[in-house]
């Protein structure tokens, strides 16, 4: 895949070019309308390998759990275990006496994915938990 950068233009209504750019430096990246470009391309493209059971994905699960919650550590565990093929690696924190923070780095099909963050965030006593994902696929890796 070419990581050459190409220059194109495109007609878009002033009205929405402006908010736009509101967005964009909401955002901190206000002063490179070029890669806020790239970055929205960037996240539907994520979006959409994610909705397709073939494409590779990367990224983390984030948990923050409850710790006094019976047997939520070793259920982790055991879908961990499970889905060991998904994982590249997990670091567990005790945040404090009754709250735990798992982080899970994953990568493999976007379903797979989906589907163990589904029972994983499913679990009674996860207070918080979310996934987030980058394509490694060429075109959203670089560039
Ligand atoms: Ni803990």
């Amino acid at each position: 895949m070419s990581q050459d950068l190409v220059r194109f233009s495109a007609t878009i209504p002033e009205d929405l070019l402006s908010r736009f750019d509101e967005y964009a430096a909401r955002r901190g990246m206000g002063a490179n309308r070029s890669e806020a470009i790239r970055d929205l391309m960037r996240e539907k493209l994520v979006a959409e390998a994610m909705l397709s059971p073939r494409e590779p994905v990367v990224g983390s699960i984030t948990m923050v759990y409850d710790h006094h919650a019976p047997e939520l550590a070793s259920t982790i565990e055991d879908i961990e275990h499970e889905h060991a093929d998904l994982i590249l690696s997990s670091m567990h924190v005790h945040l404090d006496h009754d709250t735990c923070l798992e982080l899970i780095a994953v990568h493999g099909c976007g379903m797979q994915v989906l589907k163990m963050r589904d029972k994983l965030l499913g679990l009674r006593g996860v207070k918080y938990g979310a996934l987030s994902c980058a394509a490694p696929d060429s075109q959203v890796r670089n560039g």
